[in-house]
Formats: C-alpha cells, structure tokens, sequence
C-alpha cells in the first residue's frame, strides 16, 4: 500500500529566516499608549506577529531572488520588460501590457484616462463591482466618477458557511444595467477575490455571467485581479473540480476585456502591479499618463528586476501545490474558531481570517469600535497585529456624519509563505484567551481623526 499522508505540507522548505520581535505586555501597553491606540502607527519591531495585511508581504522564493540579478535595468525596451510581458500575455491573452508600481497606480491611470476620454459631461458616470475596494472607490472618485457596489445577497450573512459570497448579485446588476443610460457608465468591473467582502471568491459561473451582462450592454470589462489564483483555487476545489489553475485564470481572462493588478498579492512579490488590456483603444492615452507619472512604458515605475521577480511569482502562485497549501493554512484558522465557538466570517476566505468582533462583543454598540477594541486587545494580549474593518474604517460619511457600517470584523491577512503552523497555532490560542475575557472589552473613542481615509492616523482613547 502507498503511503498517503492526510496533511497538506507546505510545498516549499526555508532557506532564510528573519528573526522575530519579542515584547513583554508592559512594553505592548506603552507601545500602544504611544500609537495613540492606532496599529498603524506602532513601529514593525514592537509587533510579533504581523497580520496587517498580505498586500507586499510574501517570502519571495530561490528562483525569484536569482531572477532579481537578471533584471535588465536599461531604461527602454528592457529584456526583463519583454520576459515579463510574454508572461502576462500569455497569463490572461491580453496584449497590452503596461507596468506600474502597484494597484492603485493602474486604478488611477485607468480611472484618469476614462475621465479624460469622458471630457466634461454634466452626466453622472458610474462604475459597478460586486465590491470596490477602497483605493479603487477612491480613484473612481476623485476623477469624479461614482462608484456602486452589487454584491450578493449571501455576503450580509456573515455567520452563514455559503460558497462564492464574493459573487456579484446578478439580478442588481441587470437592473442597473437596463435602468442606467450606456453613456452613463464608462467601465464595469468584478474583483477577484472580493476582499472588501472577507476574501470571497466569485465562483466562474458568475464571472460568466457578469461579462455575458457588460457585453450585452456593451460596457468594457475590467478585473480587479489581484488575487486571481486564490480565486482560481477555490473554483478548482468548489466547482469546476480537476480543472488546471493555469488554464481556469486563462478562461477568466477571457471573459474580461482587461484586468488591474496589484502584484503584492498573487505576484508573490513586495512591490509591483499592471494594467493588462485586450483593445488598444486606450493605450496611448495610458502611457502617456504612465510616463508622466510613473515612468517609460517599458518600466512603469519599477526596476527591471522586479519585473523579473514579476514574471516569477506568477508562474509559482499558480502552482496546484502551492494553491492547495494556501487554501488549506487557511482553513485551518477556520476550523479552529469552529471547534472553539469563536465567531467568524464564513467559509474562510482566501486571503485572511475575518473575526466577528460584533458577535464577539455584543455589550458594545457599533459606535464603540469593537472591531479595534478587539485588535487592539489581540495586540495588548500577544503582540499580534491585525486590522479593522468596520466602522472605524468606513463609518465617516463624506457629510462628517457617522453611520454603521453594517459589519464589525477584524481582519487577520495572511502573508504568503511567511509563517508556519506554529505561528498560526500561538495567533489561534491568543485569539481563544481573548475570546474568554471578551466580557470585559471596553469601548474605543476618537480623540482626533482626519476628514479622509481615518483609520490610519486617526488617535484613540480605549
Ligand atoms: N484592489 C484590491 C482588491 C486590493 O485588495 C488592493 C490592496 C488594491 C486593489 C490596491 O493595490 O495596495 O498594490 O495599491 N489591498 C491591500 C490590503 C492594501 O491590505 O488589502 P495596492
């Protein structure tokens, strides 16, 4: 008999290590005090485990750190440039390639370009997406563009184990489509997973019918694919099982009239990003956006060698190995809040585990933040740093007024291939203590917080 072990391993072993920051609860208590009770603001070597996000924080592999002494660094027509563009080409079949140093960099070349081509219309413009996330919200409109949200139905039920509750509610989107004048709507879009929404994937189904919509309507189709392989994994494993990753982002694509990306996620990289495109119609507008801003078109902001570690990290992340791994050291988070009773967003998502800190603290009402009351007690407690989202994050309204935001969760984003079992196991008991003295939360207060975007240098009391 073959042996056939039940545990998923990581596919890969360590090669470098960085050592990590051990505090006692005094130093994290003045820590604190001294970030104002703003996470953001605690400098990394005071944090033992860090979940902040897992946007640019993967342990790049051998082959990439080899790839970075290839980089061609001249300043046009760079061979690490041509490697790199085959390589999105042939990723998703389109054929305009256009670097730029991370994802919001391609959201505000995009949104520029459209407002631009608009001219000056006393039309309002929107633009759809099962969930915007918030620099593409914010790049729609600062161009003055609106955007609008159709996510499915299920994502409200945040206690409720329902797959790709990332999906675009379909029907809202008809609606919109058949009610909202063509001239009105410059670019549709799906993000893939949908992170504002827990890490949901959209199920291919779905991404099927959103294009058969924005093609009917003749509306381009635009991606957020930032982490379009994590998205492919749970459609191998949900719904078109036995399917190859390459060839299931390949057909994706294909749907699609052209994708941003944020290479931080699904690159496997700690700074990069593109805008990739079918038509031409847009594209020498765009460069000449791009070298005003972020530089010649064959390097767009980045050195040639991280287009080399570009051109890597997408062949790895698409690994089936790879992808197994990643969807199973997240499911592992999962089961244990399961077994413990801890509330959570579920299923797990692709990306990060997402407390429930309104179930977790029912005492305290939206108004007192329990979303960061409990970030900040699972920093207090074991140093582990994490992020809130919720109405400290989304509840100031453009009028200064505040509203709930619906959902208190806490996000616990996992860098890809950084930590092991054991670390995940030290963050799962940590998360347990926590959840046994949640009687005892107290609430946060404001003490200072900036017209826009508060969350990162807003000060508390707590
Ligand atoms: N789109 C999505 C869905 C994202 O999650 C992000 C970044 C971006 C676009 C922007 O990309 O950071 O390279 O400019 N998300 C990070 C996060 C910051 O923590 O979720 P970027």
């Amino acid at each position: 008999m073959e042996f056939q072990s039940k545990v998923i391993i990581e596919p890969f072993q360590v090669k470098s290590v960085q050592s990590l920051d051990f505090t006692t609860r005094d130093e994290r208590s003045a820590a604190l005090k001294e970030a104002r009770y703003n996470l953001f603001r605690l400098p990394a070597q005071k944090v033992l485990i860090d979940l902040l996000t897992d946007s640019g924080t993967s342990a790049m592999s051998s082959e990439q750190w080899a790839a970075l002494q290839r980089g061609d660094e001249s300043y046009a027509g760079a061979k690490s440039f041509q490697k790199f563009q085959s390589k999105v080409q042939e990723l998703t079949g389109y054929e305009y390639i256009i670097p730029t140093h991370q994802g919001r960099a391609a959201e505000r070349l995009l949104f520029s370009v459209l407002s631009e081509r608009r001219g000056s219309t006393a039309e309002p413009q929107w633009v759809p997406n099962n969930s915007h996330f918030d620099t593409t919200r914010a790049n729609i409109e600062a161009v003055g563009f609106r955007a609008i949200d159709f996510v499915s139905p299920a994502a409200q039920k945040v206690q409720e184990a329902i797959p790709f509750k990332g999906n675009m509610d379909v029907e809202a989107l008809k609606k919109f489509l058949e009610s909202t004048p063509r001239s009105q709507i410059p670019v549709g879009m799906l993000t893939l997973t949908n992170n504002s929404c827990g890490g949901q994937p959209v199920s291919l189904e779905n991404i099927r019918e959103v294009s058969r919509l924005y093609r009917h309507y003749g509306i381009p189709f635009i991606l957020d694919a930032c982490r379009f392989a994590e998205n492919v994994a749970f459609i191998c494993r949900d719904e078109e099982k036995g399917r190859m990753p390459a060839e299931v982002a390949r057909e994706i694509f294909s749907l699609a009239d052209g994708c941003s990306f944020s290479a931080k996620k699904d690159a496997l990289v700690n700074i990069g990003g593109f805008l990739a495109l079918k038509s031409s119609d847009w594209v020498e507008d765009l460069h000449s956006q791009l070298i005003l801003t972020e530089g010649f078109p064959t390097y767009g902001g980045l050195a040639g060698r991280d287009l080399e570690a570009m051109t890597q990290g997408l062949d790895e992340v698409l690994e089936p190995a790879y992808l197994e791994y990643r969807l199973a050291s997240l499911e592992y988070l999962g089961k244990f809040c399961e077994q413990k009773g801890i509330p959570y967003l579920k299923p797990v998502g692709g990306h990060a585990l997402y407390l429930d800190a309104a179930s977790f603290y029912p005492h305290l009402k939206w108004s007192d933040y329990p979303g960061q009351s409990l970030a900040l007690s699972l920093y207090l407690e074991g140093g582990l740093r994490s992020c809130e989202i919720g109405s400290l994050m989304f509840g100031r309204q453009f009028d200064g007024t505040e509203k709930a935001h619906g959902v208190e969760l806490v996000r616990l984003a996992i860098p890809r291939r950084v930590y092991t079992q054991s670390h995940m196991d030290y963050c799962l008991e940590l998360i347990e203590f926590v959840f046994h003295q949640r009687k005892a939360a107290k609430a946060v207060r404001i003490l200072k917080e900036p017209k826009r975007l508060r969350h990162f240098t807003a000060e508390f009391s707590w």
